[in-house]
């Protein structure tokens, strides 16, 4: 079983762009609200904030769950691992729990990548690892190439967005998705349905959307910089959206906003 479908590691606190001061205490809030998975990145540029707040935490190491990205710029055999390294003294520990590819080449062949991702893990930077941005095809193709379980496919996942081909490689392959853009960047709340549907629930419209995305089995990221949203993300577990609702949701996906695409990541793969 994927690491992130544990009950605590299935709602990840995303950090980006949180930076300085913003992102210590943004990670602050998430600790004291229960959240023991955080995701950064290279390209994030926070990892040294990311890891100063979880050491100066109160939450014990072996009690958290930490996932960093490799970027493309240091995809090449030179300067993988070393990043990886800087990665972890950035993050003040000796090995990631989750070490992801954030993105594939842009001349699509992710062999050589995911061939040093594995060299990662076997060297013990990190305990588990996996991939982001991946299309269905690259998910069937990694997992040719790679004998290590790969333990998610981090990908935009929202109700604004059809991703079912993803969801179908994702039971094909044994690569789980998690989200990113969980909440579309904020566009979910222009939408009415989502809190017309949570006044049933007692819940807010953020609550049904995070909801949702964990009832199509995709374990959440999710970044605030306000204590309340913060808190209302994780308090998600104690209720379940029966199927009208689900399919009511469902619907949605056919807007087919996608917020990550080649305007904002140029090298972004021809999507599903
Ligand atoms: N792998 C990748 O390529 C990739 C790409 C993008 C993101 N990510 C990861 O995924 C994480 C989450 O994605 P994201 O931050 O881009 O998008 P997101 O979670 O959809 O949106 C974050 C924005 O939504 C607002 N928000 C969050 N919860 C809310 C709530 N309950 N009510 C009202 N507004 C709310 C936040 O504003 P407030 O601060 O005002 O609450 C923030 O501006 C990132 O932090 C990052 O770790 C990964």
């Amino acid at each position: 079983m994927s690491i992130y479908f544990t009950r605590t590691f299935q709602r990840s606190f995303g950090t980006y762009p949180l930076r300085g001061e913003a992102c210590r205490q943004a990670i602050e809030t998430a600790l004291a609200t229960g959240y023991r998975a955080f995701d950064t990145a290279q390209m994030y540029e926070n990892e040294a904030e990311v890891g100063e707040s979880l050491a100066n935490g109160s939450v014990k190491r072996d009690e958290l769950c930490i996932t960093t990205k490799v970027g493309i710029h240091n995809f090449s055999d030179e300067r993988f691992l070393p990043s990886v390294e800087q990665s972890l003294r950035d993050l003040r520990v000796d090995f990631v729990d989750v070490l992801l590819l954030h993105w594939a080449p842009a001349d699509g062949n992710i062999a050589p990548s995911l061939g040093l991702l594995q060299k990662a893990r076997e060297l013990g930077l990190a305990r588990h690892i996996g991939v982001s941005n991946y299309t269905a095809g690259m998910m069937r193709q990694a997992r040719s190439i790679v004998d290590a379980p790969l333990v998610t496919n981090q990908v935009e996942f929202h109700p604004f967005l059809n991703q079912d081909i993803l969801l179908a490689a994702a039971n094909e392959t044994g690569i789980p998705l998690s989200s990113y853009c969980s909440v579309a960047r904020g566009k979910v709340f222009e939408q009415p349905l989502f809190a017309e549907i949570g006044q049933a629930y007692g819940k807010t419209a953020g609550q049904i959307v995070l909801r949702w995305i964990l009832q199509k089995g995709v374990p959440l990221n999710t970044m605030s910089t306000k204590p309340e949203n913060i808190r209302s993300n994780f308090d998600i577990m104690d209720f379940t959206l029966s199927s009208i609702d689900m399919a009511r949701i469902d619907a949605q996906t056919q807007k087919n906003l996608r917020i990550v695409g080649r305007d904002l990541i140029p090298w972004a793969p021809e999507w599903d």
